[in-house]
């Protein structure tokens, strides 16, 4: 029997945290690899929040790629109590494609996030005008909410309203991991879209919590129950899959950190992420709307063309390593140690 194999057009990832320094020189080649472009993360200490950090930030992610020609660093800026419209004119000027909206507290490195998001309309009004686009942490950070139903919480009290007051701000509603977003995803107007990682579509919060808490599944929004996860495979497969794309939400911590007694949030997939989702589609059936998943959505919510190589796949199991070093520490990644179905075929030069 022949191997199975797909080629779709490359992917994108349209949320990605490469952090700075040594590790984004270590993480950088993962994505690379599979992808033409990713939506870049502003959420560094101190956070990137201007444009002149942000095009600084760009310069020092191209200078970690050895093939610069075949990927773009697509830049963020994190939105702040303090960002002005002018703000939001000089990163129109500068190509910046959207802003990061982290409710403050809600989730790592988001403390010099919004408090009131209802205080900024005049700049959400800007970023409308301009076409820049919104991309949304949707989760509450009341103490009296459940972690667990934050994102749905979220939905009602501040998504609807913003909707209602900016209606044709672009809005990213990020990593979604509840029935209740799939389906005001799928009820929204073509200004609102969602992204979905490969952790959510595969997990539910037992993988993570049943026979020993496993800090390496722990990320925000938390995992959830399996009616949820069932939820997202249907949304990113159903009549309105056109709405949902890939966004990993890789976002690499070194192992100390995740193996702590107050461990960080985050779940390191990169080197996996194209051949997870397709392991998840393969599984339920739906190959056939892997492609437009993972790399035509996107670019269309963006406004952006189409990537023009073709990546190609091949069902055969590969062993994920159990970590990977950086300057004698170990980041490790999802699933270490552990066989996935499908395998990128890739050039040696681009190997970790
Ligand atoms: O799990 C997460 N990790 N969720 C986020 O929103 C941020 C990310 C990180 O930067 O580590
Ligand atoms: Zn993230």
């Amino acid at each position: 029997m022949s191997t199975k194999r797909i080629s779709i057009i490359q992917p994108d990832d349209w949320h990605l945290h490469v952090r700075d320094g040594s590790i984004l020189k270590a993480v950088i080649p993962f994505s690379t690899r599979q992808m033409g472009r990713a939506i870049i993360m502003p959420n560094l200490i101190p956070p990137v929040a201007d444009v002149q950090s942000a095009l600084d930030y760009q310069q020092r992610i191209m200078s970690s790629i050895s093939k610069q020609d075949s990927f773009q660093a697509l830049m963020t800026l994190y939105l702040t109590d303090k960002t002005s419209i002018e703000t939001v004119q000089q990163a129109h000027r500068a190509g910046i494609v959207a802003f990061k909206l982290y409710p403050q507290g809600a989730t790592t490195n988001s403390e010099s996030g919004v408090t009131d998001i209802f205080k900024l309309l005049p700049v959400l009004e800007e970023m409308q005008k301009l076409g820049i686009l919104l991309l949304i942490h949707g989760e509450v950070t009341d103490s009296k909410v459940d972690i667990f139903d934050r994102e749905k919480v979220f939905i009602d009290r501040v998504l609807i309203p913003i909707k209602k007051q900016i209606p044709e701000l672009k809005i990213v509603f990020e990593h979604i991991t509840t029935a209740e977003a799939v389906s005001f995803v799928e009820t929204s107007d073509h200004y609102l879209a969602a992204t979905v990682t490969p952790h959510h579509l595969l997990f539910n919060r037992n993988d993570m919590l049943v026979g020993g808490i496993k800090p390496h599944y722990y990320c925000l929004p938390i995992i959830k129950r399996e009616l949820h996860r069932k939820a997202l495979l249907k949304g990113v497969t159903g009549k309105h899959h056109h709405k949902f794309f890939a966004g990993t939400d890789s976002a690499p911590h070194m192992q100390h950190k995740k193996e702590s007694v107050c461990g960080c949030a985050g779940v390191f997939n990169a080197p996996i992420a194209l051949e997870l989702y397709t392991e998840i589609f393969d599984k339920i059936d739906a190959l056939d709307k892997l492609e437009t998943f993972t790399s035509i959505n996107g670019p269309k919510f963006y406004g952006l063309p189409v990537n023009n190589r073709q990546v190609t796949l091949v069902k055969k199991s590969y062993q994920v390593p159990d970590f990977y070093e950086i300057n004698g520490e170990k980041i490790i990644p999802l699933l270490a140690g552990q066989e996935i179905a499908w395998q990128l075929i890739d050039d040696e030069e681009t190997k970790f």
